[in-house]
């Protein structure tokens, strides 16, 4: 048996407790397989939680999740709940607590997906965005005054320092130098492309590409640097893709080029991300949302929280085991998977995790 991870599992809501079970099916077979030992505890933090408790995360959260190794999370949202209670009070607030300082977010095209890009396939869909994930507008000052009147005036700003800046650069930089387009033998360099809007936002964004150019410069040579506006990307994600290796953009920017670049490699049922403390503990997450409406009904695409526990197993250094789990869900959508839509795939959500399991 190799090492022994201590992991914390948030099922959360809807029918993020339906596709983590399936990840925990493959994560198991993965276990068994490639000889690593998981140990996990559940956490009850949600939706039904907060209407039972009346409190949205305990104060001690970050400090539990904190001995743990990784945390694997389904999906936070409830009908029952007004918008932005949960999605700040759980989700955003152990981002920041847990100081994941990125959001890593790749868009893989996998074979026998249908993408709504013409003639484009997954040689061209391949490429990974590195959203700064603590700060920016998310983190900003802000506030409301005069509410309610017609005076009534609200501020959100975008605040970077150097220091967030720098740090969520560097960290695309090594991801660009281990798993670019060159390091993974399917392009001619390693390339870093930073998504920015310095024709507008002149004093963010010329941090931004200020820093971007000292430090490839300085430290990272070999790994070729290009520019792109936020706006222009997403024509290009569109009309273009194949133009991208590694991207790095601020909160906000990555957040919204992260759903296009979702529904390009077939949706919110493929999408995973992990949120990434490169010194800490990490969470990883299916992209999509809670869907409460198919909520136990066994028809909830499984495949993106198993896509996020293949990149837990990444993070975590078990790189073959990782690599077993993005094989057998590659395998599976080229041969079985007929959509990636609830209710369509042709099985049901637990079938679609043994088919995994089975092949890992
Ligand atoms: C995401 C989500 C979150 C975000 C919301 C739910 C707070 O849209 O993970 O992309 O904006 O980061
Ligand atoms: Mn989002």
């Amino acid at each position: 048996m190799g090492k022994t991870y201590k992991i914390a599992v948030i099922p959360g809501d809807g029918t993020g407790p339906e596709v983590v079970d399936e990840g925990r099916k493959v994560l198991e077979a993965a276990s068994a397989k490639f000889g690593i030992g998981l140990q996990m505890t559940d956490f009850d933090y949600g939706g039904d939680r907060y209407l039972r408790t009346g409190e949205v995360l305990p104060d001690h959260a970050a400090d539990e999740l904190r001995k743990f190794d990784a945390i694997y999370l389904g999906a936070i949202g409830h009908p029952g709940v007004t918008p932005g209670i949960l999605e700040k009070g759980i989700l955003l607030r152990l981002r920041f607590e847990l100081d994941q300082y990125i959001n890593l977010r790749p868009v893989r095209l996998y074979p026998g997906i249908e993408t709504p890009l013409k003639d484009k396939g997954p040689k061209e869909i391949d490429y990974v965005v590195v959203r700064e994930n603590t700060g920016g507008i998310y983190t900003g000052t802000g506030g409301i005054s005069m509410k309610g009147t017609p005076h009534e005036v609200a501020v959100q700003s975008m605040v970077y320092n150097r220091y967030q800046v720098e740090r969520c650069l560097r960290y695309a930089f090594e991801y660009a130098r281990k798993f670019g387009k060159k390091a993974r033998g399917v392009g001619d360099a390693n390339t870093l492309g930073l998504v920015g809007k310095t024709n507008v936002l002149t004093y963010v964004f010329d941090l931004w590409e200020r820093a971007f150019h000292e430090i490839g410069q300085r430290d990272y040579p070999d790994v070729k640097r290009e520019y792109y506006h936020v706006d222009a990307t997403c024509m290009w994600m569109v009309k273009s893709p194949e133009w991208f290796d590694v991207l790095v953009t601020s909160n906000m920017f990555g957040d919204i080029i992260t759903d296009l670049g979702a529904i390009t490699q077939g949706g919110m049922g493929i999408a995973a991300g992990g949120n990434i403390n490169p010194e800490g503990v990490s969470m990883f997450e299916p992209i999509g949302g809670s869907a409460p409406k198919y909520t136990g009904m066994n028809i909830i695409n499984p495949l993106a929280a198993i896509c996020s526990a293949a990149m837990m197993l990444e993070a975590l250094g078990e790189i073959p085991a990782a690599q077993a789990v993005e094989n057998a869900v590659k395998e599976i959508t080229a041969t079985k998977i007929k959509s990636l839509s609830a209710g369509k795939m042709g099985y049901s959500t637990s079938e679609v995790g043994d088919m995994v399991a089975r092949r890992v």
